[in-house]
């Protein structure tokens, strides 16, 4: 079996991680002992860029139950547990292509490794693999799956201009997905990682959040929960206002900058944080980024401007400005809650997950009827992931009476 990992006797401690996460995803279980009994991934070469944390690890042994055979290779340079690559190569058989902090030649000599299995499906989480493939124009014969927002926009954009070469489903647009992973996982994450890195009082702080999307929502709630002054920046008028109202003070970014302590981008844009603002930040400003790529600081112009830096803590990077402040970079600017805490739990993940394994199993019984088109995962599986997770949570709902069927098909009846 091929792979490249960091250490293979990290897989102890990798495996009893991987455990726990397994018990708290109910719904990926439920989905495991069927796809066990009856394989409908069954000779599928599946190649999967995502980030190697233990969740994923259980992703990986529900296809693998599928039948699947699997090649695993980072989505992020720094989101890898190198302890959880151990485990699935040395307990499960699984071939990992990934290094925790791997320089960019690596990350990408990692992703052709895991398209060396000539796959079947991908399953990509921000498009990298997807766009490698379409470089060098590999046929994928059944499609791919797409697990963020900034992936989608990427596959959209080259639906868009008629480049896109199969079919995708994207995850991310799943309710079951975006409306709890992007929101409770990425804003209780986010701050985690935040916290492990700098172990800062985030109470009494103004606490900057960029972007008010469904990953930002998540961001101010959990910060305004620990009790900072949380400060929004967004540039559509909707967000915005609906910001005000969820009781956040919203300002342009140019303002924030003088006042913050603490700045989280989460915006999927470019440059949101740039020169004009590191120049006007407090002494001892902390910036970070929870989007998926690390261009939503400007880290160039951010050495450019500075006289010297160091690493100070792990993940800390500080920044002496040519006046003497100091402002402080988290985990390179890439995703935080992945540098420096551990992703999404796996309460959130088992749905985000439940979503890729019967993406996977739909596109797989179902590619012959699918255009090279963006698909969003279909209302049924949707539907059925959110009942399952309820069920597991011993939570029960009501069902319509027929009265209440018909009543709500119905136009006659007014006041
Ligand atoms: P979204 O589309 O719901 O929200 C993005 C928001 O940013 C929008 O409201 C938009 O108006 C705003 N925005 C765009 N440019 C801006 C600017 N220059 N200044 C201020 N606001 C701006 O997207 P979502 O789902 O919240 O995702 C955001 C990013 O986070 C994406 O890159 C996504 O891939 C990533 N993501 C990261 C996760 C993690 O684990 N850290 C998990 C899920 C998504």
């Amino acid at each position: 079996m091929n792979y490249d990992i960091k250490d293979a006797a990290l897989s102890k401690k990798g495996k009893l991680r991987i455990e726990w996460a397994d018990d708290n995803m109910p719904v990926l279980n439920l989905i495991r002992q069927r796809f066990a009994k009856e394989k409908p991934l069954k000779g599928t070469k599946i190649a999967c860029c995502l980030h190697v944390t233990t969740e994923t690890a259980v992703l990986m042994l529900t296809l693998k139950a599928g039948g699947a055979e699997l090649a695993l290779c980072a989505s992020n340079p720094l989101s890898t547990q190198d302890d959880v690559a151990a485990s699935l190569v040395k307990d499960y058989g699984i071939s990992v292509f990934s290094i925790k902090g791997e320089d960019h030649k690596t990350y990408y000599e990692h992703l052709e490794l895991a398209l060396s299995i000539k796959p079947d499906l991908t399953m990509d989480d921000g498009a990298d693999l997807v766009s490698t493939i379409h470089k060098k124009k590999q046929h994928i014969p059944l499609g791919g799956t797409e697990e963020t927002t900034t992936g989608v926009i990427r596959l959209r954009a080259m639906e868009l201009e008629g480049k896109l070469l199969h079919p995708i489903i994207a995850v991310n647009d799943a309710q079951t997905k975006f409306m709890f992973d992007n929101r409770y996982g990425t804003g209780q994450s986010t701050i985690d990682g935040i916290i492990r890195a700098t172990n800062k009082l985030i109470a009494g702080t103004n606490f900057v959040v960029c972007g008010y999307g469904w990953c930002g929502r998540g961001a101010a709630m959990r910060a305004k929960g620990l009790g900072a002054n949380v400060i929004v920046i967004e540039v559509d008028p909707f967000k915005a206002l609906e910001a005000v109202m969820d009781g956040f003070v919203v300002m342009p970014i140019a303002n924030a900058a003088k006042i913050g302590d603490i700045f989280v981008t989460v915006t999927g844009d470019i440059n949101v944080l740039r020169g004009e603002h590191f120049k006007v930040m407090k002494d001892k400003a902390i910036i970070c980024n929870s989007g998926h790529f690390n261009v939503e600081i400007d880290i160039p112009t951010l050495k450019k401007l500075s006289k010297k830096s160091r690493t100070t803590r792990d993940f800390v990077e500080e920044f002496v400005m040519s006046d003497g402040r100091r402002i402080y970079l988290l985990g390179e600017g890439r995703l935080i809650n992945l540098a420096a805490a551990e992703g999404h739990p796996a309460q959130v993940m088992d749905m985000s997950f439940a979503n890729q394994a019967l993406s996977a199993e739909y596109m797989k019984k179902n590619y012959r009827s699918l255009e090279n088109k963006v698909y969003k995962v279909p209302i049924d599986i949707d539907r059925r992931i959110a009942e399952l997770k309820l069920a597991s949570m011993g939570v029960k709902i009501d069902k319509l009476t027929e009265e209440q069927k018909k009543y709500l098909a119905s136009w006659e009846m007014g006041t």
